[in-house]
């Protein structure tokens, strides 16, 4: 019996997770077929009953559902809990167990580029406040190693302040403005943009003046279309070194993928598919 694996979202017409999971699977002899599910918003508990009904065994949760899947699951990981969305649940025998992979895939794709001991004597500067930012940020907050210092950058400090206020777990942070961000890249080692400011379509805009960034800093963007967003090719220019967000799609998918099976996808494999559908 072929089993079903899937995506939830709206819109989900131009997901790379179909192609990157159903590789997987061939690859690994495992007879499973992952789907991507555009399901309206008037029909959302409607669909996840069917999905259960269908015995989905797994399924990816992408925006807006992140949050509102919650209420339909029967167990919530810890850290999932702790950034207040899902977006990869596990049927378990029955019981449907929700996961946060967005901040652990960021963080493996980050530590490709730094060392782990390292990290621990970093000063990191997050750019945005929302989900995206809040899965990084408590994720590297709950590293062993975790960053010597985070600054937290928003259009709206508020929503800075309250986002490292309810983090239960204990680190050095400070919620800071976009002009005063622009300033401190003059000692930060790392810098994250988390909103989706520079995504395809509107290429021409960047999160934050990288003037005063250090050469050799590490400028990483969540965004991987484009691939190279014009923030990122004016990070390269000035000396620092750039990191795009296919990491990341890559390894919150991987990740997804061994909760799921018990087995470890070919990463490689995998990356090659984001990439030929990207280029
Ligand atoms: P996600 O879940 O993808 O992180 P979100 O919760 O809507 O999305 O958060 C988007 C983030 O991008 C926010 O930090 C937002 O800033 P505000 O909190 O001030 O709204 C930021 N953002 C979006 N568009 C922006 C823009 N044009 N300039 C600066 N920040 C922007």
């Amino acid at each position: 019996m072929t089993q079903l694996f899937g995506l939830i979202g709206h819109p989900v017409g131009h997901s790379l997770s179909p192609a990157m999971h159903n590789d997987a699977f061939k690859r690994l002899g495992i007879d499973a077929h992952y789907q991507a599910f555009d399901i309206d918003p008037a029909q959302f508990s409607t669909a996840i009953q069917g999905l259960k009904a269908l015995g989905i065994k797994g399924f990816n949760v992408t925006i807006p559902y992140k949050v509102d899947i919650m209420e339909h699951l029967d167990e919530i990981d810890p850290l999932a809990q702790a950034i207040g969305a899902v977006n990869t649940v596990c049927n378990v025998e029955g019981r449907y167990v929700g996961y946060n992979t967005d901040g652990e895939g960021y963080v493996k794709s980050l530590l490709q580029v730094v060392n782990e001991r390292e990290l621990s004597a970093k000063h990191v500067l997050i750019i945005g406040a929302g989900g995206a930012a809040k899965a990084i940020f408590y994720t590297l907050a709950s590293q062993t190693e975790k960053p010597k210092g985070i600054y937290l950058a928003n259009r709206t400090v508020q929503r800075a302040d309250a986002l490292i206020g309810a983090c239960p777990i204990e680190v050095e942070a400070e919620a800071v403005s976009l002009l005063h961000a622009k300033e401190l890249l003059q000692e930060v080692d790392i810098v994250i943009n988390t909103t989706s400011v520079g995504m395809h379509p509107n290429i021409d805009e960047e999160p934050l003046d990288l003037q005063r960034v250090q050469e050799g800093a590490i400028v990483s963007d969540i965004i991987y279309n484009p691939l190279e967003t014009k923030w990122l090719k004016n990070a390269d220019q000035a000396g620092a070194v750039p990191h795009n967000g296919v990491g990341m799609f890559i390894m919150q998918g991987a990740l997804a993928f061994e909760k799921w099976t018990g087995r470890a996808p070919d990463k490689k494999a995998m990356e090659a598919i984001v990439l030929k559908h990207l280029n």
